[in-house]
C-alpha cells in the first residue's frame, strides 16, 4: 500500500467519524518552546489548555514533523527518520479512552478491502500506563486483546508530554510484531524492533509542570476537559505494509537512493557502510526539502543550523559514495516528485528550494576546501608536537568556523593516522549550546520561564490588543514580573515585564519593531522599551520603573510613543510596496525571507534564484514603489476567512501560521498581504522611499535596505550636499563628476608612475658614490649601507649590481639594505675577486640576517632576502663586518 494511500484512509476513517479535517500546520509553528512541530498536536495546544475555545470537538490531520534528536541513529537503524508525518485523531473534550481505542484498533485491523490496513489483530500488542487498569480493561473489551498481549510500563514509556510544561497524559501504544526473525519474544517491553511501534493514544488530560510525569513526578493540574491526542507514523506503517526492510525503503523515500546510486554507480544492499551512507542521504533529502518548503534557509543557528546540517551531511555522504559533482538540486527533484502529491508547494516553490540547495551546496563545497586547509595546517602541527591527538579545540574551530561537521573531521584525522580529542570538542560544543540556548530564552522568552506567562494567560486570559486604532488607553495591570519573579508590586528602578489586561502598544512580531512608551499610574511611570509576546495572545511590556511603586491591578494610561510608532508603520507599508515591486519584477520565486521594520528604515529579505536583482531593475523597482506613494492610496486592513484571502491572492509567508480567520492588509490591487501589523492610512504618508542597497546574505538570499519619509529625504539631502561641495571643489558640473574623478584617478597613477622611476634613476645614479665609500675590512672593499627612500627588491638588485661593478678587480662586497612599510629587504653582491677569496654571498646572510628579524639567501654571487625589523640594519651591518673580519 502506498504512503499517500495510508494517509488518505486515515484521513477517510476518521473525516467518517465526525472529525473536521484539519491541513498539516507549518513545520515552523510560533512556539517558542520547539525548533519544529514534532508532532501532529502542537497546532492544538491552546484547545488543550482551554486557552482558545475548539472550533470542532474532534479533529484529524496528517502533520509534517521533524524530530533531529537522534540524528546520528538515521541509516543505521530501521525506523529513524527526521522527516516523518504523523496521523492524529483528537478529540477535545469529546470521546475519551473508549473512543480512542474503538478507533484504532478498526483502523489497524479492519480489512484492505473495506478501508483499513489489514495487520493480522494475532500480532497486534499494546502497552499502557503503569497504573491504567481502565485502559487494560477497554482493550480487552473492545478488541479481545488477551491478557499476556497487553503490557504495562512506567512513565519512562507510557507517559507522554512535549518535554515541556504544558498539556500531558498517559498513553497508550499500539504494536506490531514484525515475528521471530526480528528478535526475541516477550513483546515490546523485550525488543522494539521486533516489536514495532506504529500508534501512540495519548489519554490528554494533565497540565504538566517543570517536571515531568514520565519521571515520576506529579502533573501540577488536570487540564479543564479530557482529550485525545493520537499519532500515527505513517512511514512506520509504510515499511510494515510494504514489505521492506525498513523506514527509509517507502515508496516516498527509497527513490532518493536510486538517484544516490545512479551518481554514485555504487549499488544499494551491497555492503553495510555504504547503505547508512544512502540511507542518510534519502532521509536528510526529503527532510530538507520540507524544511526549506516552509521557508527555513540554511544559517548558522536554530532552524536553519538544523538545516543546515542536513544538507551537509547528504553532501559529505555523497562524497564518501564518491560523487564528486553537486547533488542537492538533483536529490530535491526526487522528493519533490515523490512528496508533491501531499505537498503541492513544493511543485509551486520548487524554484526557490532549488535556490537554496544550490547555494547551500556551492558554499559548503568553498567550505570544504577552505577548511581542508587549515585542517592540514592543524595535522602539520599537531605531528610537530610528536602527538597524534589532533586537539579538541582545533576540531571545533573546524566545525565552528568552517561548518566541519565533527565525523568529517574524524574521518579526516583517521586517514592521517590520527586520533581527536573528542571529550573536548564535547565540552566546547556543549558550552556553545548553552549559550545558544541562553540567548534564545533570553530574547525570545524574555527572563521568564513559559509557566509564569501561562499562569498570568490562564487567570486574565489574553491581552486585548487595541493598538490598529487607539495609540493610549486606559488598563489594568494583571501581571508584573521583575528578574523573571512574579511580584506582587515592582518598586523605583526595577527592570519589570508588565502585563496590561488591554494595551495599544504593539508586540515585536512579523519583522515590526515593538512599540515604546509609558505606563503611567496616579503615583508610578513605567518607561516601555519593548514588548513582546513570550505566549501566543499575551503582550508583555518591558522597562524600567522610572518613579514610584508599581502595585498588581494598578489602573494605568498606557502610551504609545506615537512618532516612532508612525515611523515604524510607514517602514512597514514601505516594505509591503517593496515586496510588491520586488515580486512583480522578478516573478513568484522571488518569496519574503524575512524583514524588518524599524523608525525610518526597512530592510526586506528575499529569496532569488537568479542571483543579484540588476542596478536597472532596482531603480524601476523603486521608481514604481514611490509613483504608487503618489497615488496616494489607500491601505485598507480587514479580517477574512483563510480561503476568501487566498482567493484573492493575498501574499503570505512560508511557515508563518495563519488561522482560519486572517487579516489582510492591501494598497488597491499593487499589494495585498497577511499581516498583523501596523500600518499609515494613505500611501502618500510615506512621502518617500529611498533603495540604499541590494546584497547576497547568503544561500540564494538577498536583502534589500531602504529609507523612509523624512529620514530618506535627509539622505538623499546629504549626499546632495556632498554632491555640490566635490562639484565645486573640482568645478565641475555634477553629472561630469564620474568622468572628471576617472580621470583624475587616472592622472593621479601616471604621476605616480612617473615618480617612482624618478626615484629610481635617482636611487641608480648614486651607484658611484656608493662605490667611492667603499670601506675597507680586512682587505675587502665593503659597501654597507641602508639605500633611503624605499627602494624596491629589483632596483636594489640592480643597484648592487652597478656597484659592484665598479669596484672593478678588487675584492669587494656589497650590501645594501632598504626599509618600506616596516619591512627590510636586502640585496648582497660580491666581486669575482671576494668570491676566489671564499666569500660567499649566499652564505654571509644568515650572518646578519637575524639581526633584521629575516632569512634569505643566493648563490656565492648574488643573494637577497628581507626581514621585519628595520630597527636591526646598524646591527646587521656590524654582524657583517664582523663576518668578513673572521
Ligand atoms: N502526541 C503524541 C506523540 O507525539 C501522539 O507521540
Amino acid at each position: 500500500m502506498q504512503t499517500h494511500e495510508i494517509a488518505r484512509r486515515f484521513t477517510e476513517h476518521f473525516v467518517g467519524a465526525g472529525h473536521t479535517r484539519v491541513a498539516s500546520a507549518s513545520l515552523i509553528l510560533d512556539d517558542p518552546t520547539l525548533l519544529f512541530v514534532n508532532a501532529g498536536m502542537v497546532q492544538f495546544k491552546p484547545y488543550f489548555l482551554g486557552d482558545a475555545p475548539p472550533p470542532y470537538p474532534r479533529a484529524t490531520s496528517i502533520q509534517k514533523c521533524v524530530r533531529t534528536g537522534d540524528i546520528d541513529e538515521v541509516g543505521k537503524t530501521t525506523r529513524h527518520n527526521t522527516f516523518f508525518q504523523m496521523a492524529g485523531n483528537f478529540s477535545f473534550g469529546d470521546y475519551f479512552k473508549a473512543g480512542a481505542i474503538e478507533h484504532a484498533w478498526n483502523l489497524v485491523t479492519g480489512s484492505q478491502a473495506a478501508g483499513g490496513y489489514g495487520f493480522d489483530p494475532e500480532r497486534i500488542w499494546v502497552t499502557v500506563y503503569e497504573t491504567d487498569d481502565e485502559a487494560i480493561d477497554l482493550w480487552k473489551k473492545i478488541a479481545g486483546l488477551p491478557d499476556e498481549r497487553i503490557q504495562r510500563r512506567d512513565g519512562l514509556d507510557n507517559y507522554w508530554d512535549m518535554g515541556v510544561p504544558g498539556p500531558g497524559g498517559p498513553c497508550s501504544e499500539i504494536y506490531y510484531d514484525r515475528g521471530p526473525e526480528h528478535g526475541k519474544e516477550g513483546g515490546p517491553v523485550a525488543d522494539e524492533d521486533r516489536y514495532l511501534e506504529i500508534w501512540n493514544l495519548v489519554f490528554m488530560q494533565d497540565i504538566r509542570g517543570e517536571e515531568s510525569p514520565k519521571y515520576g513526578h506529579l502533573p501540577i493540574g488536570s487540564l479543564p476537559k479530557k482529550n485525545i491526542d493520537t499519532g500515527l507514523g505513517i512511514e512506520r506503517v509504510a515499511y510494515l505494509l510494504q514489505g521492506v526492510d525498513n523506514v527509509y525503503e517507502t515508496d516516498l523515500v527509497r527513490p532518493v537512493i536510486g538517484r544516490a546510486e545512479e551518481f554514485s554507480g555504487r549499488r544499494y544492499g551491497a555492503n553495510h557502510e555504504d547503505d547508512v551512507r544512502f540511507r542518510v542521504i534519502a532521509d536528510h533529502a526529503r527532510s530538507g526539502v520540507m524544511i526549506i518548503g516552509d521557508g527555513v534557509t540554511p544559517s548558522n543557528e536554530g532552524r536553519g543550523y538544523v538545516l543546515r546540517r542536513l544538507l551537509r551531511r547528504i553532501v559529505r555522504s555523497s562524497r564518501l559514495l564518491g560523487v564528486q559533482e553537486p547533488v542537492l538540486e538533483s536529490f530535491a527533484e526526487v522528493v519533490r516528485d515523490a512528496m508533491a502529491p501531499s505537498y503541492p508547494e513544493l511543485e509551486s516553490g520548487f524554484e526557490r528550494i532549488a535556490a537554496v540547495v544550490q547555494a547551500e551546496e556551492e558554499a559548503f563545497l568553498q567550505t570544504l576546501t577552505a577548511g581542508s586547509r587549515i585542517f592540514d595546517t592543524a595535522v602539520a602541527e599537531t605531528r610537530k608536537t610528536g602527538s597524534t591527538t589532533l586537539a579538541g579545540d582545533q576540531a571545533f574551530q573546524l566545525h565552528d568556523t568552517f561548518g566541519f561537521p565533527i565525523d568529517l573531521t574524524l574521518e579526516m584525522a583517521a586517514e592521517q593516522g590520527l586520533q581527536v580529542d573528542q571529550d573536548r570538542f564535547r565540552t566546547l560544543m556543549e558550552e556553545q549550546r548553552s549559550r545558544a540556548k541562553a540567548d534564545a530564552k533570553a530574547r525570545k522568552v524574555g527572563h521568564g520561564d513559559g509557566s509564569i506567562y501561562r499562569a498570568v494567560l490562564d487567570t486574565h486570559g489574553t491581552t486585548e490588543f487595541l493598538g490598529y486604532s487607539e495609540l493610549a488607553a486606559e488598563a489594568t495591570v494583571v501581571g508584573l514580573l521583575v528578574d523573571g519573579v512574579a511580584v506582587p508590586a515592582a518598586r523605583e528602578g526595577d527592570h519589570v515585564e508588565v502585563v496590561l489586561d488591554r494595551t495599544p502598544f504593539y508586540a515585536e512580531a512579523g519583522g515590526q519593531q515593538a512599540d515604546t512608551g509609558e505606563l503611567r499610574g496616579a503615583s508610578f511611570t513605567v518607561r516601555v522599551d519593548d514588548v513582546q509576546s513570550p505566549v501566543a495572545g499575551l503582550r508583555v511590556h518591558r522597562g524600567v520603573v522610572t518613579n514610584g511603586d508599581v502595585p498588581l491591578d494598578a489602573a494605568v494610561v498606557a502610551e504609545v510613543d506615537t512618532a516612532r510608532r508612525m515611523s515604524v508603520s510607514r517602514a512597514h507599508t514601505a516594505t509591503h510596496l517593496v515586496h510588491a515591486g520586488v515580486r512583480g519584477a522578478l516573478g513568484p520565486s522571488a518569496a519574503q525571507a524575512g524583514s524588518l521594520n524599524a523608525p525610518g528604515r526597512l530592510r526586506f529579505d528575499f529569496t532569488s534564484p537568479s542571483g543579484a536583482v540588476a542596478p536597472a531593475a532596482l531603480a524601476e523597482i523603486e521608481d514604481e514603489v514611490n509613483s504608487v506613494l503618489q497615488e496616494n492610496r489607500e491601505v485598507q486592513a480587514y479580517e477574512t476567512s483563510m480561503a476568501e484571502a487566498r482567493k484573492l491572492g493575498a501574499m503570505m509567508l512560508f511557515g508563518e501560521k495563519y488561522g482560519d480567520l486572517v487579516r489582510v492588509v492591501d494598497m488597491g490591487d499593487y499589494s495585498r498581504e497577511l499581516c498583523g501589523g501596523t500600518h499609515v492610512g494613505r500611501t502618500g504618508e510615506l512621502g518617500m522611499v529611498k533603495v540604499l542597497s541590494e546584497g547576497s546574505i547568503g544561500s540564494g538570499v538577498r536583502r534589500v535596505e531602504a529609507l523612509v519619509g523624512l529620514d530618506a529625504f535627509r539622505f538623499l539631502s546629504k549626499e546632495h550636499v556632498l554632491v555640490s561641495s566635490i562639484a565645486d571643489q573640482l568645478k565641475a558640473r555634477p553629472e561630469d563628476l564620474p568622468e572628471r574623478i576617472n580621470s583624475l584617478v587616472e592622472r593621479l597613477r601616471t604621476a605616480e608612475r612617473d615618480l617612482e622611476k624618478v626615484r629610481a634613476d635617482a636611487v641608480l645614479s648614486s651607484a658611484g658614490s656608493l662605490a667611492d665609500g667603499a670601506e675597507d675590512v680586512g682587505g675587502v672593499a665593503l659597501v654597507a649601507v641602508e639605500v633611503p627612500g624605499g627602494v624596491a627588491g629589483n632596483d636594489l638588485r640592480a643597484l648592487a649590481s652597478d656597484v659592484r661593478a665598479r669596484l672593478g678587480a678588487r675584492p669587494g662586497v656589497v650590501a645594501l639594505f632598504s626599509t618600506d612599510a616596516g619591512k627590510v629587504a636586502f640585496v648582497v653582491a660580491t666581486t669575482q675577486a671576494a668570491r676566489d677569496r671564499g666569500i660567499a654571498a649566499g652564505k654571509l646572510v644568515p650572518a646578519f640576517g637575524p639581526s633584521v628579524g629575516g632569512r634569505g639567501g643566493g648563490k656565492p654571487d648574488l643573494a637577497q632576502g628581507g626581514g621585519t625589523e628595520p630597527a636591526g640594519i646598524p646591527a646587521a651591518l656590524d654582524a657583517l663586518r664582523a663576518a668578513l673580519r673572521a
